[in-house]
């Protein structure tokens, strides 16, 4: 399933690999105009409460002013505080999306973003039949056609994953592997979705994808650099395994908004923040989590 909203836009000419595949020690800088550069945003959990909109809205105008260079956004879910809950109205449902589109949708203008489903963004308790019930809903909110799917961009594949259930499923795991094997065997990948496939962050604190060995043998087989994003946990953690990078990071929302323990936002010492992805055509990575400011 293609992401036919990505437009063209950010697309990079992209040459040989740079100087920066130079051994250690070697006079070069990497060549950042060159790389693709990704910002990804998890966990924004958009709410009324703690003047959540006004803050979003004032991290999201200074991140674009900061980071000019941004081709894509990244968005991995817990797009909104929590639709899921069994006591959750209509109305609130609604709020919380209408808040979506008058900060992040409007300060991501002209911007192509790529989504995955967070497991508070779906209406369970929505009657059967109901338009706004489930993860349809969520997508159309969030404009993508399909809850999982494939694009490439600077000359990485880029596969999202639906795992807010907890896992794939047979159906999306059979689709991924079947997209897996159709891929050039050299191409990097990068693979997102709101559960991490792995981190130390979710074998912490829980949350890590269930079922994810059996991926994480197939991404490991394909032999070419893959980078896995994710978020949900609310603590940052990167690992390295084999040819596989996982980065698991830190919310934009830290404590959903509130002061949290430490109050200064951040949830178990992880602050709230945005990570800076640099993918290079030769399939080197840089993943940077950038903490806000209290
Ligand atoms: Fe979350
Ligand atoms: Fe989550």
């Amino acid at each position: 399933m293609s992401h036919p909203s990505l437009n063209r836009r950010g697309f990079l000419t992209l040459g040989a690999a740079t100087a920066a595949s130079l051994p250690m020690g070697a006079a070069a800088a990497p060549d950042a105009a060159a790389a693709l550069t990704i910002l990804h945003i998890t966990d924004i959990h958009l709410r009324p409460e703690y003047d959540a909109p006004a803050r979003c809205r004032k991290i999201l105008r200074a991140i674009r002013q900061k980071h000019r260079d941004i081709n894509l956004v990244l968005n991995t879910g817990d797009s909104i505080y929590a639709a899921d809950y069994k006591n959750i109205t209509r109305e609130r449902v609604e709020e919380q999306w209408k808040l979506w589109d008058e900060v992040v949708v409007s300060e991501f203008k002209g911007l192509p973003m790529l989504h995955t489903v967070g497991n508070h963004d779906p209406w369970w308790a929505a009657p059967e039949g109901d338009p706004m019930r489930g993860i349809p809903y969520v997508c159309k909110r969030l404009g993508i056609a399909e809850p999982w799917g494939h694009t490439k961009q600077g000359g990485w594949e880029i596969i999202t994953l639906e795992n807010s259930g907890g896992s794939l499923g047979k159906p999306q795991q059979d689709w991924l592997f079947q997209k897996l094997d159709s891929l050039p065997k050299n191409a990097p990948l990068l693979i997102a979705g709101h559960l991490p496939l792995f981190s130390l962050a979710g074998d912490y604190d829980g949350g890590n994808m269930s079922g994810a060995k059996a991926v994480i043998d197939k991404l490991a087989a394909r032999e070419a650099p893959t980078v896995a994003l994710s978020g949900h946990i609310h603590i940052q953690s990167s690992e390295a395994l084999w040819n596989i990078r996982f980065h698991c990071n830190g919310a934009l929302s830290g404590s959903w908004w509130e002061p949290g323990d430490r109050k200064d936002g951040s949830y178990k010492r992880t602050p709230m923040g945005y990570a800076l992805l640099k993918l290079w055509p030769d399939g080197r990575s840089e993943c940077r989590y950038m903490p806000l400011p209290a």
